[in-house]
């Protein structure tokens, strides 16, 4: 947590089965991403201009897919940034704890899917970004 780097924050290429009818992609646990899975939820109607996110974890780990449409995720590890542009299926952004993210510029329509290694807990936010900078080994 304190000494993670967006370095450590990688795209992963997803399963894809192509079919002429269309394709599927099937996330099973521990094979196909890094971390159990404990929860699912998805971004969708966001309204043009909006931004999400703007705070990091302590504990929870995401994977991060554009299922729809396309958006921009910028990771900061208080030292580094990266900016990543989802706009496939098959890709998905993997965040490890201790990660600050902005989404920003959501085409109309898109629907951001995050696979999440733990139940909702208010308490494993870090929502301000100075205490965040203050937690981090690299300032
Ligand atoms: P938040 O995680 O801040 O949204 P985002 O990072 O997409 O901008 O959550 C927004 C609100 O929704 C906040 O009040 C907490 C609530 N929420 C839940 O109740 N359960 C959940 O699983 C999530 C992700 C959010």
């Amino acid at each position: 947590m304190l000494d993670a780097t967006v370095f450590n924050c990688n795209v992963l290429t997803l399963p894809k089965i192509h079919n002429r009818a269309g394709n599927i992609t099937a996330l099973n646990n521990s094979m196909d991403i890094p971390f159990d899975i404990n929860r699912v939820y998805y971004l969708y109607d966001v309204p043009g201009g909006e931004d999400r996110g703007g705070h990091a974890h302590k504990e929870l780990q995401q994977l991060i897919v554009a299922v729809s449409g396309s958006f921009d995720i910028t990771i900061d590890d208080g030292c580094n940034k990266k900016t990543v542009s989802l706009n496939r299926p098959y890709y998905g952004l993997h965040i490890i704890p201790g990660i600050w993210r902005d989404l920003t510029n959501f085409s109309s329509g898109a629907i951001c899917l995050v696979l999440a290694s733990h139940r909702y807990d208010a308490n494993d936010y870090i929502r301000n970004y100075n205490e965040f900078i203050k937690m981090k080994t690299c300032k």
